[in-house]
């Protein structure tokens, strides 16, 4: 029986493929403040401005330089190698590159760029060009902001409680729910291993860390542990 897998990403998986992580320049997010951009009550304050906001990160996610890295690739193959039942990717990050690099079991706890949402209906449709407020002002960018439920928790725990590896990569442990996922596995007695550039704020809640840059240690990673599970 192949080992059941949750792996949990953050912004450092896409750092390399060109996109921004949140905390390195003090609390900035692309030159933004976080409380202007990343909060619902930003959003009331200055619809458009934070539209815009998205709609330059959406515009941003569509340049053809922006690709998957070796990390994302190698997390597709790794779920194709053991099978999409046993390997789960809740992902933190709003872009699509896990999706571009073939992965197909993806949760995204904290929603996607490439989704808008109808404030009044909850719909969820897809978007892949700019929101224009005046136009459809009950349309909301599908993101879940700070002081906002993430989507799909039941199932991340339920994922959690069975599951034999708990992997974080390029998440620095900042932000919670996902920061208290560790704990819920090391309560099941799952193996936990950080992969991640330097020591998370979490980091000395995993058994295992290894550190460095995402595109060339997850690959490391993916290739041992392909091949211990097949030996
Ligand atoms: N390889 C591996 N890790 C990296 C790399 C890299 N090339 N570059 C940066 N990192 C690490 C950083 O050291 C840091 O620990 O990735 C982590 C990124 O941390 P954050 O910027 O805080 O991103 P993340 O943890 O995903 O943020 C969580 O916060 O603002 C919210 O909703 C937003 O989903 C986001 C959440």
């Amino acid at each position: 029986m192949q080992p059941k897998l949750v792996i949990l990403t953050g912004a450092g998986i896409s750092a390399e493929s060109g996109l921004a992580t949140f905390r390195a320049q003090n609390g900035l997010w692309e030159g933004h403040n976080v409380d202007d951009v990343a909060t619902y009550d930003g959003y009331l304050r200055d619809p458009i401005g934070v539209h815009d906001f998205y709609n330059m990160l959406r515009k941003k996610l569509q340049n053809p330089n922006v690709k998957p890295n070796a990390a994302h690739y190698a997390l597709a193959e790794l779920e194709q190698t053991l099978g999409s039942e046993n390997v789960t990717i809740v992902t933190q990050n709003v872009d699509n590159l896990h999706e571009k690099a073939g992965s197909k079991n993806i949760i995204h706890m904290h929603g996607e760029l490439l989704k808008a949402r109808n404030e009044q209906t909850g719909q969820i449709i897809d978007c892949d060009s700019d929101i224009d407020y005046t136009k459809n002002p009950d349309i909301r960018p599908h993101i879940v902001w700070f002081g906002e439920i993430p989507l799909y928790m039941d199932t991340i725990y339920q994922q959690l409680e069975q599951t034999d590896y708990f992997i974080s990569i390029g998440t620095s442990g900042n932000v919670y729910p996902a920061a208290g996922f560790v704990q819920v596995a090391n309560q099941v007695n799952a193996n936990t291993i950080e992969l991640n550039l330097e020591p998370s704020l979490k980091g000395n809640q995993f058994q295992t860390k290894i550190y460095g840059p995402a595109s060339k240690i997850v690959p490391d990673f993916v290739k041992q542990f392909i091949k211990n599970s097949i030996n």
